[in-house]
């Protein structure tokens, strides 16, 4: 079945994680995280996967050619590409999404008077024509085109209204309206889309899809007031991350339209009380998916979010605790494992062995190669040795650093030590193995312990950076617990985040450092890729 006759009983999920999510200030991921995310997604169930803008540098456009190669298979998700409505960037997407066996062109141009006068420099007519013209040359690569009018909210209605008519004439199958600076209010939504289905004749023929930015924190009701004025595709990011101040939040539009199926089924044509979801999303793999986007983004969730947040299912009133022990639904309208949260139990201490290692990770539901589950189960071990009692989510931290930190190139630490107290000198003593082979040994001191090794590893990895974000979370409680440290550095223009773990808050900062050294120093490497790679 197209997607086409499926949306009008379900909301298409469209993912642009790798896409407006990394564009995000120090988001950066590099082509094997992006992979790695990409899986997830697939995973967790979502339709079309923008894997990012192809023509924007080499690494946008390897890290779109391979998801297409390994995550666009015949039963995987759309893949799709981001794509000015430039005959260059849809060349470049069409060539990247080449392996997907459903590809999108995603391709977009300005239409509000500001941007058009100040950015553009163009008039409305050159915009309908280049509109219509790179629509139909993107449907000359692929059947699947998306067609975007940027700041579609601050455009004036009747000229929208020809822009899309002639979008759709073009050969365009979604139209996504983009609410570009997140300015509208949940009914100025369902105006711009009502105004949108009675005033563009071909409209019918297309799935009509939102795209809403969250500056005015309204991304998530705005979208959910498109979909109940017939918008069938929603735009989102996981942990809502992205431009500014971000985007639609996947967890929460997924899990608004499951716990309020009832009050959401009306708007599909439904029965009041009809149970088929309204999205294809596995929502037993949001907090999964959510984590890994944490953690490979550098971007910290704030305790508070909604569905995902570490508090979001913590009561601390005692007359929330003695309602939710007299019956769970008095303080709270989902169940923590409806989105896979693990309970925390404690199952494994150092006398466990690799087999219930590897049986609790696989209900973990982490598969891992033979390589990696030696890495892992040594790590845990080690971890064993320090901390009694090993929990779902220290296994977790466990199994992320081992597998998705690890670099195949650039610099490893071999030797930490660290002398500090009150009558002393912060002093670290640094020993690293250089991307060639060399062995380096550096110290320094600093303001505290952990200053001085962020100085001595700069001295020894000798690439300008400067420390702008530090911060240390607990994995869980207790004193013996795993402290997550993530740092942000900046490098000219660009940010770079690293995350690391361990029950010595000083350790994690220094792998974290080195974590957020190694993607710098991988992307000064692609840096120097030559041009063929791009098309
Ligand atoms: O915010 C925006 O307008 C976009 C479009 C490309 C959909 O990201």
């Amino acid at each position: 079945m197209s997607i086409a006759s499926q949306a009008t009983d379900r909301v298409i999920i469209f993912d642009t994680t790798l896409r407006d999510g990394e564009q995000s200030p120090g988001a950066t991921l590099n082509v094997e995280e992006k992979l790695a995310i990409a899986h997830q997604l697939k995973l967790l169930g979502v339709d079309v996967i923008e894997a990012g803008f192809a023509i924007a540098s080499p690494g946008d456009f390897q890290a779109v050619k391979t998801i297409a190669e390994q995550v666009g298979t015949p039963d995987g998700p759309i893949i799709c590409s981001l794509a000015r409505a430039i005959r260059q960037d849809i060349q470049a997407a069409a060539e990247a999404l080449k392996p997907a066996a459903h590809p999108r062109i995603h391709t977009m141009i300005s239409t509000s008077d500001i941007h058009l006068q100040y950015q553009l420099k163009k008039t409305r007519s050159e915009v309908l024509a280049i509109a219509q013209e790179m629509v139909t040359y993107a449907k000359s690569f692929v059947d699947d085109v998306e067609f975007s009018p940027m700041d579609a909210s601050r455009t004036e209605p009747e000229f929208l209204y020809q822009v899309l008519e002639g979008a759709i004439a073009a050969g365009a199958t979604t139209i996504n309206i983009p609410d570009t600076v997140g300015y509208c209010t949940p009914k100025d939504i369902g105006i711009l889309i009502q105004g949108i289905r009675e005033n563009v004749p071909n409209i019918d023929r297309v799935i009509l899809s939102i795209h809403t930015q969250n500056d005015l924190g309204l991304a998530t009701a705005n979208a959910l007031a498109a979909i109940e004025n017939g918008v069938r595709q929603v735009e989102c990011t996981i942990n809502g991350i992205g431009e500014r101040a971000g985007n639609a939040a996947l967890e929460e539009i997924v899990m608004a339209l499951q716990v309020r199926k009832h009050y959401f089924n009306s708007y599909f044509g439904r029965p009041v009380n009809a149970d088929a979801p309204l999205t294809n999303i596995k929502t037993q793999e949001i907090y999964k998916t959510s984590s890994l986007v944490s953690q490979l983004t550098g971007m910290l969730i704030q305790p508070n979010k909604a569905i995902v947040g570490a508090n979001a299912f913590a009561h601390e009133s005692g007359i929330h605790q003695d309602g939710i022990i007299k019956h769970r639904q008095t303080y709270e309208i989902m169940e923590a494992a409806s989105i896979g949260l693990p309970e925390n139990r404690i199952v494994l201490g150092k006398h466990s062995g690799r087999n219930a290692f590897r049986t609790r990770l696989k209900e973990l539901g982490f598969e891992l190669s033979d390589a990696d589950l030696n890495k892992a189960f040594n790590r845990f071990k080690e971890v064993a040795d320090k901390k009694k009692e090993i929990s779902d989510w220290d296994l977790e931290v466990i199994v992320r650093d081992e597998t998705q930190n690890q670099v195949e190139s650039g610099f490893q630490l071999e030797h930490i030590q660290v002398v500090c107290g009150d009558c002393t000198c912060p002093t670290a003593t640094i020993t690293v193995v250089t991307p060639d082979g060399k062995i380096l040994t550096d110290a320094s001191v600093g303001t505290g312990p952990v200053d001085a090794v962020y100085q001595a590893m700069n001295r020894l990895v000798q690439i300008p950076n400067q420390l702008i974000e530090f911060s240390v979370q607990s994995v869980t409680g207790g004193i013996d617990a795993l402290g997550t440290v993530t740092i942000r550095l900046a490098h000219q223009d660009k940010i770079f985040s690293g995350q690391a773990s361990d029950t010595d808050i000083v350790v994690a900062a220094a792998y974290a450092h080195l974590n957020a050294l190694n993607r710098l120093y991988r992307y000064l490497q692609t840096q120097r890729i030559p041009a063929q790679v791009r098309v």
